[in-house]
């Protein structure tokens, strides 16, 4: 790599005034979904093509709820049943090929199932097994790793997934400040812990889908409208007559990972009122930490949150990924026996930072740096985006793609952009336009592409121009299909 190569995946932020503007315009519209008789024929592809997966994710109704484990996984008309991923493709147990760009929402920039990390996992489970429950070199030699990447995580704390380490950065802040609000931006998500379940996926609607959560587990955790820094204010303000602030959360390329886009200097913003108001700034960085590069977003965007939760990419895909890290004197809260000052704020997991998770992030992580990976994967996300707005140009769509890297969107049916401020609209028009989702997603799928639930698409180093060119070819079939495309 030469001295000047990029060590980001954004080559050119994103206009997101623009990017709204056209936004505002798909959902002033009415909907284009894929035409009937067209739609009938992708979704004869999984009649005729996907018998086993339809077989098999039957049965699993049984015996899992749902069918499926996670709502990555599920897929309208049914699920696909996986049997084997490398690089940039899936293949299911029909035999179908499929270009893969859910990598398994987002942890495999070096794409799926990498020989070099796989070899170093196998040579640890050989050695030492998955898991001894003592300490390993490997967590240390992680933390290290972590902390030269990213030096505002002076300390690292390796936990079992997302959800728990956004649990756990919340407790560090509300340990460390004693204070107990949390600041959310609406509609983010930010894994399924009790306080978190509050203006999910729709800004502005708190505790619609906290089914099962009592009151007092959301009570502390407060959201504001996307991008509204006044209303952010407005918060931090009122909190301070209440007791003061713990901590604002954000995702920093904004909501459902850059759904909703924030400006270039949001962070910067968020981050001087967390100072003027004595709260700390977690940065969720489970799907930009190393996918933007190995500085994060924390990195791109030149802002040192307090706290930064980690998942998916520490672990280079493979299970139990997560973490937290950030300011020593925060993370010291978390020191358990030896070395703990004060009282303790009680975070942990048998399974958490065991060798096999920690050998296959090293690693990966080593291999994303040697490569350029996030780099790689971030121009198979500028080829993709502008084909895809080649294609919109070229069909006269309302759709919208743009991308921070290696995260693709392609909004075609504006679900995502509803929100509680406008409630009689969200009521009409939310299951018309998810069902479009859906359908969008199968029309992908019956077309041979897998994407995050149909507007989302993250890529890799594993995306080639061939594959990217290939795959513009797959949706230019579906694009065409739309109603009132000639
Ligand atoms: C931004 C963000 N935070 C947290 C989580 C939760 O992570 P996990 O699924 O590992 O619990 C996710 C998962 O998609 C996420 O995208």
């Amino acid at each position: 790599m030469s001295a000047a190569a990029p060590l980001y995946a954004i080559s050119e932020y994103p206009d997101v005034q623009e990017i709204y503007r056209q936004l505002d315009a798909l959902v002033a519209q009415p909907l284009r979904p894929v035409r009937h008789a067209r739609m009938q024929e992708f979704l004869n592809y999984f009649d005729t093509q996907c018998v086993k997966s339809r077989a098999l994710t039957d049965r699993a109704k049984q015996f899992i709820p749902g069918g499926v484990q996670h709502n990555l996984a599920f897929n309208f008309p049914f699920p696909i049943a996986v049997e084997q991923a490398s690089g940039a493709h899936l293949w299911d147990v029909d035999g179908n090929r499929y270009i893969d760009f859910l990598q398994a929402g987002g942890p495999t920039v070096l794409g799926s199932n990498y020989e070099p990390v796989r070899q170093k996992v196998i040579e640890m489970l050989q050695s030492c097994g998955p898991v001894t429950g003592l300490f390993h070199e490997y967590e240390l030699k992680l933390a290290e790793l972590i902390h030269q990447y990213m030096p505002a995580v002076q300390m690292f704390r390796m936990l079992g997934s997302g959800t728990e380490s956004v649990m756990a950065a919340i407790r560090a802040a509300r340990a460390f400040t004693r204070k107990a609000k949390v600041i959310k931006v609406g509609g983010a998500y930010h894994g399924w812990s009790d306080s978190l379940i509050y203006g999910l996926h729709v800004p502005g609607t708190g505790r619609l889908e906290a089914k099962g959560i009592p009151w007092g587990a959301t009570i502390n955790t407060q959201e504001f409208f996307p991008n509204s820094l006044g209303a952010l204010k407005r918060q931090l303000i009122l909190n301070r007559a209440l007791g003061g602030t713990a901590a604002v959360i954000v995702e920093p390329v904004g909501p459902e990972s850059g759904t909703r886009p924030v400006p270039h200097d949001f962070n910067q913003k968020v981050r001087q009122l967390c100072d003027e108001f004595g709260a700390l700034l977690i940065f969720d960085e489970v799907v930009t930490g190393f996918r933007l590069g190995l500085g994060g977003a924390q990195g791109y965007f030149g802002v040192k949150p307090d706290l930064t939760v980690f998942g998916k990419c520490i672990t280079g895909g493979y299970p139990m990924a997560g973490g937290v890290g950030g300011r020593a004197e925060v993370m010291m809260c978390f020191a358990a026996g030896i070395g703990g000052v004060g009282e303790r704020a009680y975070v942990g997991g048998t399974l958490s930072a065991n060798p096999l998770s920690c050998v296959a992030g090293y690693h990966a992580l080593l291999e994303m740096e040697r490569t350029n990976a996030p780099v790689l994967a971030g121009q198979a996300g500028d080829r993709l985006t502008q084909g895809l707005q080649k294609l919109i140009r070229q069909y006269s769509l309302p759709f919208v793609a743009f991308n921070q890297g290696s995260i693709v969107h392609l909004e075609t049916s504006g679900v995502m952009l509803l929100d509680f401020r406008h409630p009689l609209r969200l009521a009409k028009e939310l299951k018309p336009r998810k069902h479009m989702l859906e359908e969008m997603g199968a029309a992908y799928m019956a077309n041979g592409l897998v994407t995050l639930a149909g507007s989302r698409m993250y890529t890799s180093m594993a995306d080639t121009d061939e594959v990217i060119d290939d795959a513009l070819s797959r949706f230019a079939v579906v694009l065409q299909a739309i109603e009132g495309v000639a």
